[in-house]
């Protein structure tokens, strides 16, 4: 396989499926012998951005880090995934025109199928009030316009969504599957 250097830039609500496409997509990648790195909210919050917290400021930040860090690796040649809720539109169009090769990732789910699911816990208690500004519950969350691929998790497998962004990278030449 060969591949040249961008990023894949996830957005969407917590628990639409952006951890888990991201990794199906990392272990094919590195099956593949590709260079690879993954930003996820989730782990960069208890580093790179440890001590953040759930503001627009904070949330800002935190994107423009990943970001950065990520425009960094896809102009050395390195595959960046991020996979980050990045709620504002504005922030995600700024960090798209930075990096040469730049690939939105919508990860969609509606938000009953969400509340319903709700893997971490998290929704109920945001619906409740004990968390507060949660994105698609009490915070904003702006959905791209026109992102390069788009998933619905309520609709698709993570393998089927993850061969749909496989599909696309090909498609715009940023990987291929022969040598
Ligand atoms: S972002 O808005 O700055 O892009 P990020 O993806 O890093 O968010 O972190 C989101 C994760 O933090 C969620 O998946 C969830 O586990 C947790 N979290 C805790 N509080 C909140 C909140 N108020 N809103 C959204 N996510 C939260």
């Amino acid at each position: 396989m060969t591949h040249k250097g961008f990023t894949l830039w996830f957005t969407g609500l917590s628990g639409a499926g952006k951890s888990t496409v991201t990794d199906i997509l990392e272990a094919r990648l590195r099956q593949g012998g590709a260079k690879v790195e993954v930003l996820d909210g989730d782990v960069v919050r208890t580093n790179l951005s440890k001590g953040l917290g759930f503001s627009k400021e904070d949330r800002d930040t935190n994107i423009r880090r990943i970001g950065f860090v990520s425009e960094m690796l896809s102009r050395n040649g390195v595959i960046a995934i991020a996979a980050a809720i990045s709620p504002y539109r504005v922030v995600r169009d700024e960090i798209r025109a930075k990096i040469d090769n730049f690939v939105e990732v919508y990860a969609y789910c509606p938000l009953d199928t969400l509340v319903e699911r709700d893997v971490k816990g998290l929704y109920k208690k945001a619906l409740a009030g004990e968390i507060k500004e949660f994105t698609g519950v009490s915070d904003p969350y702006e959905e791209p316009l026109s992102p390069e691929v788009q998933f619905d998790s309520s609709q698709e497998t993570a393998e089927e969504s993850a061969e749909k962004i496989w599909a696309k990278l090909v498609e715009l030449q940023l990987l291929s599957s022969d040598g």
